[in-house]
């Protein structure tokens, strides 16, 4: 959740710390902080706020051997200066970095106050600073294993010693950790992203690895200080794609992306000649395929939406039974993991704790767990039994809107494989592709239309209360509509099936609540017409996402936007994107911060 850099080399320092967390700032964003040395001593600079408090609260350009910088999503302890990081022992000689929680911090530090230390700050991290302290004894790689065996928890730290000046030591278990290599300069982050403007070669850190870096290099350790080689990766992300690239904020960005990211996650991966898909990294042959009787995912938020609308077209195309779960709850219920049973984990970030520690556990069973990321290299990624990478580009924008239709698409072109390996015969199949194919260039026909919506919310941002309904592969676009909505416009929201609604929030129906009907001319738009007239008989204003020509449709809502006529299968596509900009232009209207909306973080690496 929160963003470490850190870097030794001949530039600025001051300057490539405070650029690194201007791009992991949508990590964590309630504190900032950076310490570097010049030799002799730490200059550390904390300020609570956004990076560009941070960078006003520098006095000038701060040169030196070395240094670290830090992003807060707070955990533990107030937004204030004193508890952003980096944080240090009483000495002043020791200065770390921490993302992650250490849940025993309470009582590491009574022990260390019975041994003399006073402590500066509310956070569970600074007990780290003193450990290391204590235990340093002229090796900062040697006294940081030797603490790690006391710490219960997650960390991605990125360590100091004023007596081992222009040296980095950085460690992970459980919150990433990526070293970059230079020419003769090295840089450890969080993510690639605050690096990828100095070097495309990275070094993605697994937990337990340790790295101690100087300008001149690097060595890579395990937990037992011996040294172990590392392969090194190339970045493939475009700097561009870190740019707003002229738009006024990433989320609108990333939501026009959506006709180029859709076709790149089928592209390559649907063959007309056989009427089916191919998802290499799966690393299963058809006949490995087929022994498949149960489909289970796993994720958390937005993927988990997608996930759903994913089960249900499994089960109903594939004639799989398929299902998906909050990997929150999955982790503690003591799964039944049951032979035959292919488990998906999706996640944007592949870094989700909650996702993550989950996939542990299901493959602790004997799980096979597949990983479906965006992120190249990220540990969901690394640690799955084989997966299927989005290659949406980099999503910057704390709400996710081009990964949901990503995750989609992966879904689909799975689906699609599953289905003509067992009943679906090669017309059916090339329908189904000649429909997903359609889906960039409908998309783009409804980005056109983005000004309707822009009217729409300018009609409806003062609302306080909104429901979204719909019913089958679109319930899910539902509860992704709502949530988008609470995110980045604070409104509150709740997603229901629009069957759901007579079993109880009909009661919350009223003129100051609207209800956003999703209606595609599937099996159930008759029943969803119902479900609007109950709640226009209760005075209930309504807004429809509707598909083009749906007259009955426009004459019951108050307000209408039609989507273009399309498969059934492939409205969940051309009903999200609606959502998301009505989400985004309320946002806008209420002033909102947009790809930062309060309390968020974009990756969620606690539980
Ligand atoms: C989406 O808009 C959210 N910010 C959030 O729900 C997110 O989808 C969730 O935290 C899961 O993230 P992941 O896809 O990176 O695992």
């Amino acid at each position: 959740m929160c963003g470490i850099v850190g870097y030794c080399g001949p530039r600025v320092i001051s300057d490539i710390l405070i650029e690194g967390l201007r791009r992991l700032e949508y990590r964590g964003y309630d504190s900032a902080g950076i310490s570097i040395t010049d030799g002799d001593e730490f200059t550390t600079v904390k300020k609570k706020g956004k990076i560009k408090d941070l960078a006003s609260a520098v006095p000038q350009e701060i040169d030196g051997l070395a240094g670290i910088g830090h992003t807060r999503w707070a955990t533990h302890g107030e937004v204030t200066d004193t508890n952003a990081h980096p944080h240090t022992d009483n000495s002043g000689k020791v200065v770390i970095v921490h993302n992650g929680i250490i849940e025993n911090y309470e009582a590491l530090k009574s022990r260390l106050k019975q041994n003399g230390h006073r402590f500066m700050t509310q956070t569970d991290s600074e007990v780290i600073a003193h450990l290391i302290a204590e235990l340093y004894a002229g090796d900062l790689e040697k006294a940081l294993l030797e603490v790690l065996p006391l710490l219960k928890g997650t960390y991605g730290l990125a360590v100091m010693h004023q007596d081992e000046p222009g040296k980095i030591v950085g460690v992970r278990n459980g919150s990433p950790l990526v070293l970059g290599v230079g020419e003769d300069e090295m840089f450890l982050a969080s993510d690639v992203t605050a690096i990828l403007q100095y070097t495309r070669d990275a070094i993605y850190l697994n937990d337990g690895d340790l790295v101690s870096v100087t300008k001149d290099g690097y060595k890579t350790f395990d937990v037992h200080h011996n040294e172990v080689s590392k392969n090194i990766e190339q970045i493939n992300w475009e700097i561009n794609q870190i740019e707003k690239d002229g738009f006024p904020h990433f989320m609108e960005k990333e939501i026009f992306e959506q006709v180029e990211s859709i076709k790149r996650a089928f592209t390559g991966r649907l063959n007309r000649d056989s009427a089916t898909g191919h998802l290499g990294g799966l690393d299963m042959e058809p006949r490995d395929l087929l022994t498949v009787q149960r489909v289970k995912i796993i994720a958390a938020g937005t993927s988990y939406y997608a996930s759903i609308i994913g089960a249900y077209l499994i089960e109903r195309i594939a004639r799989i039974p398929a299902q998906a779960e909050l990997s929150s709850e999955v982790r503690y219920k003591n799964p039944i993991v049951e032979p035959n049973t292919l488990y998906f984990a999706v996640s944007q970030s592949g870094e989700t704790a909650d996702t993550l520690y989950a996939m542990r556990e299901l493959q602790r069973k004997g799980a096979r767990v597949l990983g479906l990321c965006n992120v190249v290299g990220s540990t969901i990624a690394r640690e799955s039994d084989g997966g299927v990478y989005l290659h949406s580009g980099p999503e910057i924008a704390v709400a996710s809107t081009k990964a949901f239709t990503s995750q989609l698409t992966i879904f689909y072109v799975f689906t699609l494989i599953l289905a003509r390996i067992r009943h679906m015969g090669v017309e059916d199949g090339l329908d189904f592709i000649n429909a997903l194919e359609k889906v960039p260039s409908q998309i783009g026909e409804l980005l056109k239309k983005t000004e309707e919506l822009k009217t729409l919310a300018k009609k409806y941002y003062t609302y306080e209360n909104f429901l979204f309904l719909g019913r089958g592969l679109n319930y899910a676009v539902a509860l992704e509509g709502a949530l988008k909505l609470k995110e980045v416009s604070y409104i509150h929201a709740e997603g229901y099936s629009a069957a759901e609604i007579k079993h109880g929030p009909i009661a919350l129906i009223n003129e100051s609540t609207p209800s956003l009907f999703i209606v595609p001319d599937d099996a159930l738009r008759e029943k969803v017409i119902s479900n609007m007239k109950e709640v226009k008989a209760r005075k209930g204003r309504l807004i429809a996402f509707a598909v083009e020509g749906d007259d009955e449709v426009a004459n019951i809502a108050d307000d209408v936007f039609f989507v273009p006529k399309s498969h059934e299968l492939m409205y969940p596509f051309l009903m999200v994107l609606p959502a998301q900009v009505f989400a985004y232009y309320c946002a806008i209207e209420l002033g909102r911060n947009v790809d930062q909306p309060r309390n968020l973080a974009k990756s969620v690496t606690v539980e």
